[in-house]
Parts: structure tokens; sequence; C-alpha cells
């Protein structure tokens, strides 16, 4: 199982491991010692308890197993994402899978419009994994590659039906493309509502359709209203 999960102080072990040198030449930093890894954690918790918090250091566990750190940083006008993987880890989805994750808590549970994050320009695993995680490259800025991403419709979206209750279809996003744009959605919503759902579980016309967006990458999910997408014509609610 991959979680992210708040630091402890016993997890300065494996922080070292994180923050060799093999990973930190791609970070214009050394790599960790004990003493910095002690700091690293005391500094974690505190930004845990800071309200409102600007600053999330998560571990990234792989079966118990603390293998990475994702942060997001909010203590700036765009908020940024970025992350730090053990080498022995290395290309197993892992990095791209936390941050998955931290996108699920920006976007959904901060509700945060748009999220940001960059890369040396020699670290092109960095850039694949921005890509896959779905953001949208930006070029260059200061000596690092640059990515963007506004806020995304998760792959997975359930369509409820109210007042009738009980229909709900699930409609699943392509693996190339896990994340559909709040433009590229608006596109396909009468499609979605009129064929998917109302010919598939015939949905009678008249009830007005609620588009629920579920996080397949964590427990977040939000409800859009009826009047916020075309209803199908002469649907009338
Ligand atoms: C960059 C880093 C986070 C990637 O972590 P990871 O868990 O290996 O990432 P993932 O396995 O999710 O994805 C890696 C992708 O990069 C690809 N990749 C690996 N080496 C590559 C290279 N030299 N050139 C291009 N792509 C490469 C992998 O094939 C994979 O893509 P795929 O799934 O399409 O095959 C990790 O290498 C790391 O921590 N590096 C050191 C610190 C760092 O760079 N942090 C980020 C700073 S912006």
């Amino acid at each position: 199982m991959i979680e992210l999960r708040e630091l402890s102080p016993r997890d300065a072990e494996a922080l070292l491991r994180i923050y060799s040198s093999e990973a930190t030449r791609y970070l214009d930093r050394e790599a960790m010692d004990a003493a910095e890894a002690r700091h690293y954690l005391r500094d974690a918790a505190a930004s845990a308890a800071q309200t409102p918090r600007t600053l999330y250091v998560l571990g990234l566990a792989v079966d118990g197993d603390l293998v990475g750190i994702v942060k997001l940083h909010r203590d700036r006008p765009v908020a940024a994402v970025s992350y730090i993987l053990r080498a022995d880890a290395w290309d197993r989805g892992y990095a791209t899978a936390g941050v998955r994750r931290i996108l699920a808590l920006a976007f959904g549970h901060l509700g945060l419009p748009h999220v940001r994050a960059k890369h040396r320009p020699d670290n092109p695993a960095s850039g694949r994994v921005l890509r896959k995680a779905g953001f949208t490259p930006t070029g260059e800025h200061d000596g690092f590659a640059t990515y963007t991403m506004r806020v995304p419709i998760p792959r997975e979206v359930a369509v409820e039906v109210h007042p009738v209750a009980g229909y709900e279809l699930e409609i699943e996003g392509t693996d190339d493309r896990p994340f559909v744009t709040l433009e590229d959605m608006d596109d396909s919503r009468d499609e979605v509502v009129t064929q998917s759902v109302r010919e598939a579980l015939g949905i009678p016309d008249h009830a007005p359709p609620v588009l629920m967006i579920k996080d397949p990458y964590g427990p977040i999910a939000r409800t859009e209203q009826a009047s916020a997408f075309p209803l199908p014509p002469g649907s009338a609610d």
C-alpha cells in the first residue's frame, strides 16, 4: 500500500537514506547528516502544527517503508509541489503516486486552484513524473524546467441523479490521461449525462443530474450541482 503520512522523530534513519548524495545532486544540495535530519523532523512537526498550515512535508510510505518525501508549499502566491525518493526505490511509480496524492490534498481538501512544480533540466525522470501526474510544461525559468496544473477532475467520476436515488455510474478516464481538465469536461458533460448515464441506466429525463467527483487517490470528494452543467434539451427539472 502506498500512502502519504506525517513524519515522526522515528523517521531520522529513513530520511538519511532518502537524502543520500545520489538523490540530492538533483536538488543542488549535499546529502543529509544526522543533525540535519533531526532539525528537518522538528521543522516538519512545527509546520504540521501551524494554523493555517502553509507547508506539508509528508512521508511517502510503501507497505510501511518510508521511501520518499513529498511536499506542498503554500507559503507563496501559487502553491508548489516537490519530492525526493530513495535511490533504490526509483522507477517503480512511487514518486508519481506520491505526487498524485498530494495533488488530491491540494485540489480536493485544500481547494487550491493552481499548483506549480519545477526540476533541473538534467533530471528528465522528474519531468516524466510531473507529466504522468497531469502537469503541463511551461518552459524554463531561472535554470529550471517549470510546470503548472490547474484544478482537474480526477479520472473516476461518478454521476448520481437526484431526487431519484439509487442511480450511480462510474466513468473511467484513460490510463495515459489520468486527469480531465474542467474545460475538457465542460464539452463532454452533456454527452456524459445524456448518453452514458440516461440511456445506460434508463434515468428519467426529468431527474436533474448531479456530478459527484470522487478522488481515486484519497478519500476526498466533492459534488457539483446540476446547475453547473447543461441539462439535455427538454429535460427540465
Ligand atoms: C525524480 C524522482 C523523484 C523520480 O521518482 P520515481 O519514483 O523513480 O518516479 P516514477 O517511477 O514515478 O517515474 C519515473 C519515470 O521517469 C522515467 N525515467 C527514469 N529515468 C529517466 C531518464 N533518464 N530519462 C527519461 N525518463 C526517465 C521512468 O521510466 C518513469 O517513467 P515511465 O513510468 O513512463 O516509465 C527520483 O528519481 C528522485 O527522487 N530523484 C532525486 C531527487 C529529485 O530529482 N527530486 C525531484 C526534484 S524536481
